[in-house]
């Protein structure tokens, strides 16, 4: 019978998820809360904050929804799937206390000590004078350590100190400060890696899990990882870091027991496993786990999953996934965001974005911060959109990418010109 789903989310992840829920022929009509205008293409957008977790719950049994499909943080973390499940409303995303793999580095570093899965070493504290003697204990050539505040802190509760001063710093800014609120009442200090940074999805039904692939984001706003932090200006596909025998340690050492893990500590996890990895020469260690699929990094996923992802989503929600065959296409994928002037820092939106319809149809387009005014597509957030191609390798797909940008224009439009390059030299 053909499913009517409820998109949670509004971004460029949200997006690539509707353009792939909408090919299912299991599909009988999509809703997005609140969506953007992209996603109005495959779906009826309706005006519910992602916060508002009883609106979404009425809106799904007043509409008969028969999945819903979570794509942020926040309304995991505020019992979306807890509350949909108590009312027998189908839901992909973990639980509220399964979802402190993400929100609360102190649950989740415990979690891999415990299970002896592959992280930095750490402590965790509650108050400033132990986590200070720890960093003298841990560092007493005044080598980089990593101070990181134990709650969600939109990207920024980590940081890398170049010695004792600049941790005091860090950890005073975190718990005494309380630069990031409620998130900094305990912390975590974390010995440094040194290596290359990949990302690892997997979906896990609580008991089996199917591995989807890998990909490596692009976090700084300029060419070279130079300034500050964003949500992500870029992604691709399946690094050349990324080997077979890489894949089979991410699974045995890491994906695996973090599934039995959480099974065996009674949170069952069903969800995205988003594994952030540095790849050291010791092998593979997890820097963190998020609840969530990755934004950009979707939008290069869904365009090589081949397999229909309500058939992925419902064998999570239903536990059947050891019986899904998963099928993902060879074509590379590179994805690169155009920003506005200004972002992470301030930045102004409303101006005209023109250039869309003169796009290859081998782009895609995937929507992150725009809206209408009248007939016209606007900006309307710091990362406004990812132009999106597939190519036979790494290479084909960014020419594809690079070839069209430059018919995007509006005011100001900012974007990175080194999206994959890493993986060509
Ligand atoms: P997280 O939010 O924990 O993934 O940290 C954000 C970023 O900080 C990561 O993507 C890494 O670039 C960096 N980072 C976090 N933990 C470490 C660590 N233990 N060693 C080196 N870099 C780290
Ligand atoms: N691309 C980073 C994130 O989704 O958290």
């Amino acid at each position: 019978m053909a499913k009517n789903v409820l998109l949670i989310g509004q971004g460029g992840r949200e997006h690539a998820l509707a353009w792939k829920l909408h090919q299912s022929p299991k599909l009988a009509k999509l809703y997005a809360a609140p969506g953007n205008p992209g996603i109005a293409e495959f779906a009826e957008c309706v005006d519910i904050a992602v916060t508002d977790i009883e609106g979404l719950l009425a809106f799904a049994r007043k509409n008969q929804i028969d999945l819903t499909v979570v794509g942020p943080e926040i309304p995991l973390m505020l019992g979306v799937a807890d509350r949909f499940a108590a009312e027998g409303l189908a839901v992909f995303g973990p639980t509220a206390g399964a979802a402190q793999l993400e929100g609360s580095k102190v649950f989740s570093k415990g979690l891999f000590e415990k299970y002896q899965i592959p992280t930095a070493g750490h402590g965790a504290f509650e108050e400033s004078k132990a986590a200070k003697a720890y960093v003298r204990k841990c560092t007493p050539d005044h080598t980089p350590v990593v101070v990181k505040a134990d709650g969600l802190a939109a990207g920024k509760g980590v940081i890398i100190a170049q010695g004792w001063e600049e941790a005091d710093a860090a950890i005073d800014y975190i718990m005494e400060e309380k630069a990031f609120g409620e998130a900094g009442n305990r912390l975590v200090i974390e010995e440094f890696l040194e290596g290359e940074e990949l990302s690892f999805f997997a979906i896990s039904d609580g008991s089996h899990f199917i591995p989807l692939l890998s990909a490596q984001d692009y976090k700084r706003i300029f060419d070279n990882d130079e300034g500050p932090n964003t949500g992500g200006m870029g992604a691709y596909t399946s690094p050349p870091v990324y080997t077979p025998q890489l894949h089979d340690q991410i699974m045995e050492q890491i994906i695996a027991p973090v599934v039995a893990a959480m099974k065996e500590e009674g949170l069952p996890y069903l969800g995205v496993l988003y594994a952030g990895l540095m790849i050291t020469p010791k092998g593979p260690k997890v820097l963190e786990f998020n609840a969530r699929f990755g934004d950009p990094e979707t939008q290069v996923l869904m365009p090589v999953i081949e397999t229909d992802l309500i058939d992925i989503l419902e064998g999570a929600v239903e536990g059947t996934l050891d019986q899904l065959q998963i099928e993902i296409s060879k074509q590379a994928c590179v994805c690169v965001v155009i920003s506005s002037p200004g972002y992470p820092g301030t930045y102004h939106t409303g101006y005209e974005i023109q250039g869309l319809d003169q796009l290859s149809p081998d782009i895609l387009v995937f929507h992150a911060g725009t809206r209408t005014i009248g007939d016209k597509l606007v900006t309307g957030g710091g990362r406004v959109l990812n132009l999106v191609a597939r190519g036979e390798d790494i290479k084909a797909a960014r020419e594809k990418v690079y070839a069209e940008i430059g018919k995007v224009n509006f005011t100001g439009m900012h974007y990175r010109k080194d999206i994959a390059r890493r993986a060509l030299t």
